[in-house]
């Protein structure tokens, strides 16, 4: 493993997606040995699918508990109903609730089918402000930039809100859908601010298609085109990496 210090930001180069996964789950797992009552922002994807995995494992052999854990999405689809498999409140059952020992009750995602979604957006970031904010919040990236659903635009939305898709977000997860027209267009996403005011943030990144974005992320300008960029601002990242996904950035670090 390979580690590069970039002023606020460490970040972990690892072989493959399995190392990826692994390396995501032992600074999780750290966190809740330490803290019985830790609060964890979570993501969806096929990236932390492996972290996941990782978890349930790690819970089944009694190494970590979530009994006293709370859990805050980052975003979800906009309108969807929780029943259907492509919603992140069904991926989160599927890849992780199901399979640990957390209480649902502590368990939050945007409501998807909420009537009103300004007021729901609102209500999110008063449940998380009411905990006391996240403790680590993980975190995949979009090819264009994004984090949660902040899509590449003008401004760095700082509350959780409704959010258009941005096309190439719509054709990326095409992928998950029967086809293009089935990928809702809509979403409620946490806002930049919510995420920036998690103590910890982890990212998590694998495949050649990430590579830019990584790059530009951590050495590019901070700009609302690439809203991950943001991280720079932020005094504790984590990135994890797999070979794929740094090497653009491991090419502009040698220049
Ligand atoms: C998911 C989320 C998104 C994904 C990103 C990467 O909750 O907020 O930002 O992390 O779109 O998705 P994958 O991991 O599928 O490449």
């Amino acid at each position: 493993m390979k580690t590069i210090n970039l002023n606020n930001v460490t970040v972990f180069v690892v072989k493959d997606y399995k190392a990826l996964s692994e390396k995501g789950a032992s600074i999780i797992a750290a966190l809740l040995m330490t803290k019985k009552d830790a609060v964890l922002g979570l993501a969806t994807g096929s990236t932390p699918q492996g972290v996941y995995e990782e978890l349930v494992r790690m819970n089944k052999s009694g190494e970590i508990t979530f009994k006293g854990v709370h859990t805050y999405n980052l975003d979800e689809y906009y309108p969807i109903d929780k029943s259907n498999a492509q919603s992140y409140d069904y991926f989160m059952k599927e890849n992780l609730f199901n399979h640990i020992d957390i209480d649902m009750a502590n368990t939050h995602i945007p409501n998807g089918m909420a009537e009103n979604s300004t007021k729901e957006s609102s209500s999110y970031d008063q449940k998380v402000r009411s905990i006391g904010g996240v403790d680590i919040q993980l975190l995949g990236i979009g090819s264009n930039g994004h984090i949660g659903f902040n899509e590449p635009g003008d401004v760095f939305e700082p509350m959780t809100h409704r959010v258009q898709l941005d096309e190439r977000t719509i054709k990326d997860n095409a992928r998950f859908f029967g086809s293009i027209e089935e990928v809702p267009t809509e979403a409620i996403t946490m806002g930049i601010g919510t995420i920036m005011s998690a103590k910890v943030l982890l990212l998590l990144a694998n495949g050649e298609k990430k590579a830019t974005a990584i790059k530009e992320m951590l050495l590019g300008k901070v700009k609302p085109r690439m809203q991950a960029s943001i991280l720079q601002f932020h005094k504790n990242v984590i990135v994890v990496v797999d070979e794929s996904a740094a090497s653009e950035l491991i090419a502009e670090l040698k220049e």
